[in-house]
C-alpha cells in the first residue's frame, strides 16, 4: 500500500490566496522523495498538511492519506507512522525540558515505555545519532548543546519510535557546512538501515541529490516538474528547474575558485 498519497492538495490563507495549488504525489514504503523549490514555494505547508499540523488560518482541500488515515478531514498525531525534523531544532525542542525527557515523550506515548526501560531506550536513541556521553546529553537542556548536537537530538526524537516515514524539512539549512555534511550522512545511514521512507525538503538541489532518488520541483505552490534527481541535474525540462541547476553550478564554481586561491 502507498504509505503517503497526496491528491489535489490545495491550501489557502484567510484572504483566499492560494499557497499550495493542486499538489499530488505519493511516497511508498522505503522511497526517498524530494520536494525542492525556492523559499515560499509551499514546501513546508505541504509537510504540515501531511502531518496534520496545519495552522488554523489555512484551509485545505484535496486529500492526504497517511497510512490510510485522512489527515485533512480528521487530522491527528500519527507519530507512530510519520515524524518530522525541522530546519531549526530549537522549534522542535522544548527549551524547558531535558533532552532525555523529550525523547522519552514519544516512547511513552507510542510504546508505553516508562522508567528504566525508557531511560535505556533514550540512551540507545542518542548513541544511534552518534552522540557520545549520552547520560550527560540526556540531562542537558537544548541551549546547553551545539546546533549540530541539537539537530542530532531532534533526529533521535523523530526516529525513536521507528516511524515508516521521516519528513526532513530543510534539516541542514541552519547548520555550518561541515556539520551539514555530517547530518546528511547520518540521516542517509539511519533511513537506509531501517528502511524508513524519506520525504526530503530543501531549496538546495545538490544537497537533495546526495540523499534522494526522485524529486518533485515546486514553484509558487505547484509541482512544475518531477523525475529522478540525476535526470533533473543533467537535463532539466522546466525553465525554473534549469535556474535551480544553474544557481547550484555557479555556487560550485565559486567554491572551486576559493579552494584554488
Ligand atoms: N501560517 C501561515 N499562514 C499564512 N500564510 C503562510 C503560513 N505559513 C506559510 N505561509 C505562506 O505560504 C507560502 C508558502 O510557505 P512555505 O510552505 O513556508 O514555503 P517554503 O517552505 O517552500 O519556503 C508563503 O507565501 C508563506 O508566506
Ligand atoms: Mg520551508
Amino acid at each position: 500500500m502507498t504509505l503517503l498519497a497526496v491528491e489535489g492538495l490545495t491550501l489557502r490563507n484567510t484572504a483566499g490566496t492560494t499557497l499550495v495549488d493542486d499538489v499530488s504525489f505519493t511516497v511508498s514504503p522505503g522511497d526517498r522523495t524530494g520536494l525542492i523549490g525556492e523559499s515560499g514555494s509551499g514546501k513546508s505547508l505541504t509537510a504540515l498538511a501531511v502531518m496534520g499540523l496545519l495552522p488554523p488560518a489555512i484551509t485545505a482541500t484535496g486529500t492526504v492519506l497517511l497510512d490510510g488515515a485522512d489527515m485533512i478531514r480528521a487530522p491527528r498525531g500519527r507519530g507512530d507512522v510519520a515524524t518530522v525534523v525541522f530546519q531549526e531544532p530549537l522549534t522542535a525542542l522544548d527549551p524547558l525540558m531535558t533532552v532525555g525527557r523529550q525523547i522519552g515523550g514519544p516512547l511513552r506515548r507510542w510504546q508505553g515505555l516508562r522508567g528504566d526501560a525508557a531511560k535505556a531506550a533514550v540512551r540507545e536513541a542518542l548513541s544511534e545519532v552518534r552522540l557520545t556521553d549520552t547520560d550527560r546529553i540526556a540531562r542537558s537542556y537544548p541551549h546547553q548543546l551545539s546546533g549540530g548536537q541539537r539537530q542530532r537530538v531532534a533526529i533521535a526524537m523523530a526516529l525513536v519510535c521507528h516511524p515508516r516515514l521521516l519528513i526532513a524539512d530543510e534539516p541542514t539549512t541552519a547548520l555550518d557546512v561541515t556539520v551539514q555534511a555530517e547530518i546528511l550522512e547520518l540521516l542517509d545511514r539511519l533511513v537506509t538501515e531501517r528502511g524508513t521512507a524519506l520525504l526530503f525538503i530543501t531549496h538546495d538541489l545538490p544537497v537533495a541529490a546526495r540523499v534522494i532518488h526522485g524529486t518533485h520541483v515546486m514553484r509558487h505552490g505547484r509541482i512544475v516538474e518531477s523525475g529522478p534527481v540525476a535526470g533533473l541535474l543533467s537535463d532539466p525540462e522546466h525553465e525554473y528547474t534549469r535556474t535551480l541547476v544553474e544557481a547550484a553550478r555557479r555556487f560550485d564554481a565559486a567554491l572551486e575558485n576559493t579552494r584554488r586561491e
